[in-house]
Order: C-alpha cells, then sequence, then structure tokens
C-alpha cells in the first residue's frame, strides 16, 4: 500500500531561530496520524531542524541535492553530505529550480540517478506552466517530464520515488488546481507509469499534489483516489495551518 505524506517545503524562508521555534510548536501540536509527515527547511537549518526533531516522527528532508558525489561545484549540496546529518529523502525538480536555476530534465535524470544510487529516497516535482494548460498541452509537457528525468529508472526503484505534481501556475498564487484537475492529472500519471512499468509501479507510487494547499481545501484535494497527500509550501510555514492540513488527510 502507498503510504500518504504530507511535507512542508519551506524554501528560503526561517533562520535557524526561527526554525526551531517552528519545529517546537509543530511537534507540540502534531496529531495523531497514519500519514508519514516532512517538513524541508533550508540547507543551512537541516542539521539544527534534524537536532530539534530527534524524537519526532517528522521527517527533516532536503530541498535539492547535486548530481556529483564531490569536487568543484562551489555553493553545492551532495548526497553523501546529506546522509552524514541522517537526511535521507530530497526533493528533486522543483519549478523553482527548474525556472530560476535552469535544472533541464537532462540534470534532474542524472540527480535522480544519483540520489537513488545513494539509497536517498527522491520526492520528484513536476508540473505544467499555465500556457501549457491554456494550450491543452498539460498532459503531454507532464508526460514528457517524466519520461526524460524518471523513465530509464529500473521498476524496483520506483519504491524510492515520491511524485509531487505542482501545477506551475497554482504555486504560490492563491490558485490551486480543482480537486477534479488533480484527480485527472493524478490519474493520468499513475496510468503513463501502468503503461511504462506495470500496476504494481503505478499503484504502488505516492502521488502528492502541490499549489496553494491550505486548510480550507485540503480535505476535498486529498479525498481524491489518487492523491496520496501535499507538498505544501507557504501553509507549512505557520504551525496551526500545516497540523489543520496534516489533520484533512
Ligand atoms: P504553495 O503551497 O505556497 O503554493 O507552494 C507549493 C510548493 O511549491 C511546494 O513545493
Amino acid at each position: 500500500m502507498r503510504s500518504k505524506i504530507v511535507a512542508g517545503n519551506w524554501k528560503m524562508n526561517k533562520n535557524l531561530a526561527d526554525t526551531e521555534t517552528l519545529l517546537a510548536e509543530l511537534s507540540a501540536k502534531l496529531p495523531d496520524t497514519n500519514a508519514e509527515v516532512m517538513v524541508s527547511p533550508t540547507y543551512v537549518n537541516l542539521v539544527g531542524a534534524t537536532r530539534a526533531l530527534e524524537n519526532s516522527t517528522i521527517e527533516v528532508i532536503a530541498q535539492n541535492m547535486h548530481f556529483a558525489e564531490s569536487g568543484a561545484f562551489t555553493g553545492e549540496i551532495s548526497a553523501d553530505m546529506l546522509l552524514g546529518i541522517g537526511v535521507n529523502t530530497a526533493i528533486i525538480g522543483h519549478s523553482e529550480r527548474r525556472a530560476y536555476f535552469g535544472e533541464t530534465d537532462a540534470i534532474l535524470a542524472k540527480k535522480v540517478a544519483t540520489a537513488l544510487s545513494k539509497n536517498i529516497r527522491t520526492m520528484f516535482c513536476f508540473g505544467e506552466e499555465l500556457e501549457d494548460r491554456q494550450s491543452g498541452n498539460h498532459f503531454k509537457v507532464v508526460e514528457s517530464q517524466l519520461k526524460n528525468a524518471l523513465f530509464s529508472l529500473n521498476a524496483s526503484a520506483w519504491s524510492s520515488i515520491v511524485l509531487a505534481y505542482e501545477p506551475v501556475w497554482a504555486i504560490g498564487t492563491g490558485e490551486t488546481a480543482s480537486p477534479e484537475q488533480a484527480q485527472e492529472m493524478h490519474a493520468f500519471i499513475r496510468k503513463t507509469i501502468a503503461e511504462q512499468y506495470n500496476t504494481d509501479v503505478a499503484d504502488g507510487v505516492s502521488i502528492l499534489y502541490g499549489g496553494s494547499v491550505k486548510p480550507g481545501n485540503a480535505a476535498e484535494i486529498f479525498s481524491k483516489p489518487d492523491v496520496d497527500g501535499g507538498l505544501i509550501g507557504g501553509a507549512s510555514l505557520v504551525a496551526d495551518d500545516f497540523v489543520a492540513i496534516i489533520k484533512a488527510i
């Protein structure tokens, strides 16, 4: 059975003191849940976050990692560096990395391959832009993002993959995909994976929705059969909102 997951992507927000404060509040308010709960502070606060969550079920995950093992890549962070501080999951392919840092499908394929070779669970993000949806190309775009970055993996690698469908037009805009639009795309993603691999792989992968998930819309989005949770930006920075979203699953 695939896991339910609620993950907070904190992006470039919160210094160490604010990180510790938010995590203390989250830990105190964390509801009983069968879902995996994850938070993703910025790199410099990962160590502090893992310490703050030592006795917690909340997992600390990274927002990114480099594809090289080590070397002359100023400003970058390797898989081994993450493993060395007890971080075993990384977000790869966020649309902000694609848009502002030039991360192409080819680069992302290398990152995914490195992460998996190091036993780092990969939360792979992808999703269409507004003009893709308006022109009716959203399924085609999503299919090609999946193919280019993930479809050369062996079927067995998929047990370490989580997908996060994040339509770019819904990120930080307050506009969400409707629950029906999310379900339609998630079902399409699962069908595409089943065609490339098999139904075991397709049914086993958790597919999260991301893009303006809030306490007020989470339950309806999460109620859809192919939506296995959420990757939450803005609302994950406020303990009560994130807790409400966890409760919604
Ligand atoms: P918002 O929830 O702020 O729209 O961000 C979504 C996102 O990008 C999560 O990775």
